[in-house]
């Protein structure tokens, strides 16, 4: 237990195997960012909170980690991304959660507690199905309106970059945020609410 009440062992155990998936030029690369530590089988099973190291997240670029056997997507939103946002809420069907889908500290403008990180599980709120990563502006297949987002090929459903549904898609509400805090500014706690204000 170090002097600030944290307990180090813990903090140790619950780092989660994460990826990466990032947007270069007009095409996507993935490539495995694998952290030091994995949780045992018996703490997953248990729903253990989960650590991902966020310090090599480019801006642009999302992470994902496991935390109760489902995809917690962690995006690193660019500046573009933060001043698009407050011009979709015309489109979007719930812009200002008031759904509970994510904990009262991410009820905010951005569904997060630093703006420039996004965290949402990768679960479309439709029938489940993952919602693929969509960072492009304007790909053809999405339409010039597009800003970024999440679109799930599964019944069409789009969700902007705050996981915010949009208006008049089969996903009936925004993306579920997880309790989760920032530990420093490189590691995040996922499924513990910590210290967040
Ligand atoms: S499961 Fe995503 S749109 Fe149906």
């Amino acid at each position: 237990m170090s002097a600030d009440g944290v307990d180090l062992k813990k903090r140790r155990f619950l780092t989660a195997a994460t990826s990466v998936v990032g947007a270069v030029g007009t095409g996507f690369v993935v490539y495995p960012f694998l952290a030091a530590w994995a949780p045992s089988e018996k703490a997953k099973a248990a729903g253990a909170p989960v650590e991902a190291d966020i310090g090599k997240l480019e801006p642009g670029q999302m992470m994902i980690a496991k935390w109760r056997g489902k995809p917690v997507w962690i995006v690193r939103r660019t500046e573009q991304n933060l001043k698009d946002l407050p011009g979709m809420v015309g489109r979007l069907a719930d812009p200002n959660s008031e759904i509970p889908q994510q904990p009262d500290y991410c009820k905010n403008d951005n569904r997060s507690i630093k703006p420039e990180y996004m965290v949402a599980i990768g679960i479309c709120t439709h029938l489940g199905c993952s919602p693929t990563y969509r960072p492009e502006m304007a790909p053809q297949d999405l339409g010039p309106n597009w800003k970024g987002g999440f679109f799930c090929p599964c019944h069409g459903s789009r969700f902007d970059l705050a996981g915010r549904v949009y208006a008049g898609v089969p996903a009936p509400t925004n993306l579920v945020v997880p309790k989760h805090y920032f530990i420093s500014d490189t590691r995040i706690l996922i499924g513990e609410d910590g210290g967040a204000a």
